[in-house]
């Protein structure tokens, strides 16, 4: 199947409007993703026609809504290859998918001396629970070091995997756009007794996923990176550890029972899903993916492949050495993330510059400060690409690239 991207481009009503007269050039999807018509239309017939809590009403729209949303759990389920609809837990975002398992089951496993294993590609969702966890329960958190070009460096894989009791990496990094080897890291932690946890973020929304594939325990991705709303993140767990997990927060719906003298959980997913859920984006989400598998996630992929080596070659011969692009060449191992420095000009300047045109990048440190310091830089601007742009989009950045050049006269 081939992606047609005039088509899919309007489907996404924001990408036809105009930014300081000029038509948006939107770049920034690793930050978060335009939404597509069906999924706005989805939450908003959801809002109008069945409003209404879920898990608790007796009547009509309250038990179409409860419908509504466990679909989008199955959908969900399928779109990352789960065998059990029920391993999929609705969380506010990745980061809190994360923090779940750092919370109900680091808390439930980890003690004095156990290792969590993390790469230095780690967004701060990835990192900042951990040490969290690490002052409160004396845990070690150790760190998978680079290669030159941005890939995880493994030769010490053996050494690095004593008393590891889990290894948490990336699928993606949101930096670099560099892929590491998911199911080899996977594998290697099985080999130990330890667990893999997969910051999915910037992979599910991007390439064909199938946990049985990635070989991880656990999977943390957000709703809004992949054409659905902010507000609704998912963990995927395998089901025996989800059972023998905690729950993390307390309130309605997590319980089976509340007495005075203690409660009884919920089952698994809705032990973790404390409170009124996102509803709406639960629904939203729903019709993301659905609006995802209509297009085919291999086509998405194969699009940002080509686009990725069009963006690399092009700006290379416009810029040459002006303009360094970090991470791997090979866009086999790397998604469609471009972080670039144009000579010293600062990453919000550039940003400024690019914004005149229309352009919309992201400008900083990214949320992964370890990561920044191995590049030697403090902050980068992203271009990062979906399946919504195209040429068009890649040579205005490189026309507003220009433009940026000739502004900070060079
Ligand atoms: N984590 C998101 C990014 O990389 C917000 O921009």
């Amino acid at each position: 199947m081939t992606l047609d991207v005039a088509a899919v481009k309007a489907d996404f009503p924001l990408l036809g409007r105009e930014v300081h007269g000029t038509p948006i050039v939107y770049l920034d999807s690793g930050a978060t993703s335009q939404k597509p018509q069906a999924v706005l239309d989805a939450m908003n017939r959801y809002y109008e026609t069945i409003n209404a809590n879920v898990h608790r009403g007796a009547y009509h729209i309250a038990e179409l809504a409860t419908t509504a949303s466990e679909d989008a759990r199955r959908s969900i389920g399928r779109f990352i290859g789960a065998t059990d609809e029920h391993e999929v837990v609705f969380t506010k975002n990745a980061t809190e998918a994360i923090n779940l398992v750092a919370h109900a089951w680091g808390r439930a496993n980890l003690t004095e001396g156990d290792v969590v294993l993390l790469s230095l590609l780690e967004h701060h969702a990835n990192i900042v629970p951990w040490h969290q966890l690490a002052k409160e329960r004396g845990i070690e958190v150790r760190w998978i070091p680079l290669t030159d070009d941005g890939c995880l460096d493994l030769d010490d894989l053996d050494r690095l995997l004593q008393d590891v009791k889990l290894v948490a990496v990336t699928a993606v990094s949101n930096v670099t756009g560099a892929i590491p080897p998911v199911r080899r890291l996977a594998d290697a932690a099985h080999a130990v007794g330890a667990l893999c946890l997969v910051d999915g973020s910037q992979y599910v929304p991007h390439l064909a996923t199938d946990v049985a594939d990635l070989g991880c325990d656990f999977l943390a991705f957000t709703g809004h990176k992949m054409c659905g709303p902010t507000g609704i993140g998912m963990l995927w767990g395998r089901r025996e550890l989800l059972d023998a997990m905690p729950p993390f927060l307390g309130g309605g719906e997590m319980i089976l029972d509340v007495r005075q003298d203690g409660f009884t959980p919920n089952e698994v997913p809705w032990r973790f899903e404390a409170g009124t859920p996102p509803i709406a984006e639960m629904i939203g989400i729903g019709a993301a993916v659905d609006y995802l598998e209509g297009l085919d996630m291999e086509a998405i992929r194969k699009h940002e492949v080509s686009l990725t080596n069009y963006a690399l070659r092009t700006l290379d011969d416009r810029f040459g050495d002006d303009l360094l692009i970090h991470g791997p060449t090979d866009t086999a191992h790397r998604g469609g993330i471009l972080s670039m420095c144009l000579r010293e000009i600062h990453a919000h300047d550039l940003s400024q510059v690019l914004d005149q045109h229309g352009v919309c990048v992201r400008a900083g440190h990214h949320c992964a400060k370890p990561l920044m310091r191995e590049l030697g830089v403090t902050s980068t601007s992203r271009a990062s690409l979906y399946l919504y742009n195209d040429e068009s989009d890649v040579d205005a950045l490189g026309y507003a690239l220009e433009e940026a050049a000739r502004f900070f006269d060079f």
